[in-house]
């Protein structure tokens, strides 16, 4: 279906989640040998989960987190399969009071998984009854209120919490520490991205040649969520110029067209580098100031812009604020004053 948000270069290379998509399903590994890239992530989690099988045991809880798109939901659903066991989708924000969560753990099998997204979105108090049933496998209710208050204890089955988070740095400290298995997920090469694109549009029936799937790989900001929507919208550049394979040039015409550059850059990393370069010097410049300039909600700048710009070293981050690196200013084509060149080599090392 033709969609006019979709269509726009800003909406594609954001790698949050739209709306459910019918071919999301089609596209998602189901087994750990599917699931490409990560390969110590993987290795180590594949040793954890043959231990607890062979214990018998749930798996202890696992942590993920990085930037959107990176295959957290992913490798949380493939967690549960190669445990065989189920597993519950929730997420920090649906969790309003401490009734919802315990109403979800007591429904819990042995062994099941609990997947909470956006686990840094849980309110406190839901947090709090987080602790016992993590740490004990214990609901802790307090009944009543004020001296008539009783503490009440309802045991619950062994479970696996699986928290996924874009921002680990605001989970607080007693939950991070009750997480024995932490993966940070990395932003992907080309070459596995490449890999990705190939196996969906296998999935999808898109004929594509190699060289047009490395095209696409390597505008995808190291996000398989950014390289399969990208695919899709070149498919249908394709479709449209009546070809039934995708070439390399039907990649670049459709990439151009989307405003999507060489390296996956789009409207707004170029005015924020603008920005940072023509208004702040070079910089520093802080967040919210920045984001104000581009017109972009602070948190998107900070989750969805930045993480790729510093992956490229155009950008660092430095406890003044953001500052524009070599990298940056020779992508915009600017070449940085005296200024900017003292406070850059301070963050750039020379490999
Ligand atoms: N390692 C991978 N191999 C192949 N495809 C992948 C991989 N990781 C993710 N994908 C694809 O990218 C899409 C996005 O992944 P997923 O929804 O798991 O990301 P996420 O990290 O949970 O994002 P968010 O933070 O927005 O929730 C998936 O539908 C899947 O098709
Ligand atoms: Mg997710």
């Amino acid at each position: 279906m033709f969609d006019e948000e979709e269509y726009g270069g800003q909406e594609l290379i954001r790698a949050e989640k739209t709306d459910y998509d019918a071919e999301e399903n089609v596209l998602r590994p189901k087994t750990m040998a599917d699931y490409v890239g990560q390969e110590k992530v993987k290795d180590n989690l594949s040793v954890y989960i043959t231990a607890a099988r062979s214990r018998g045991d749930a798996l202890d809880h696992v942590l993920l987190y990085g930037p959107p798109g990176l295959g957290k939901t992913t490798l949380a659903h493939i967690i549960a399969a190669e445990m065989g066991v189920n597993i519950k989708l929730t997420s920090g924000p649906a969790i309003e009071r401490g009734g919802d969560l315990a109403a979800i753990l007591t429904n819990l099998n042995e062994g099941d998984v609990l997947f909470i997204d956006e686990i840094h979105r849980l309110s406190r108090s839901v947090e709090e009854i987080l602790y016992s049933a993590m740490e004990d496998y214990v609901l802790d209710i307090i009944a009543g209120k004020g001296p008539s208050a009783r503490n009440m204890r309802f045991p619950l089955k062994k479970f696996t919490l699986i928290g996924a988070t874009t921002k680990a740095g605001m989970l607080a400290s007693p939950l991070r520490d009750r997480f024995g298995i932490i993966n940070r997920l990395e932003m992907y090469t080309a070459a596995e991205l490449t890999q990705i694109v190939t196996r969906s549009a296998a999935a999808l029936s898109i004929g594509i040649e190699p060289d047009a799937a490395a095209e696409i790989a390597r505008r995808s900001r190291g996000t398989p969520r950014i390289a399969n929507r990208l695919l899709k919208r070149v498919r249908d550049f394709s479709i449209v110029k009546g070809n039934d394979e995708v070439t390399r040039s039907d990649a670049r015409f459709a990439l151009e067209r989307l405003e999507v550059d060489e390296l996956g850059l789009d409207e707004t990393d170029r005015k924020y580098l603008f920005a940072l370069i023509d208004k702040f010097g070079g910089g520093p410049a802080g967040l919210e100031t920045l984001a104000a300039t581009v017109n972009e909600d602070a948190n998107t700048i900070e989750d969805v812009y930045e993480p790729y710009l510093l992956q490229l070293g155009f950008i660092a981050r430095t406890p003044r604020g953001r500052i524009c690196l070599r990298d940056g200013y020779a992508h915009m084509g600017v070449s940085p004053g005296a200024k900017a060149r003292r406070q850059m080599s301070i963050f750039e090392t020379d490999d």
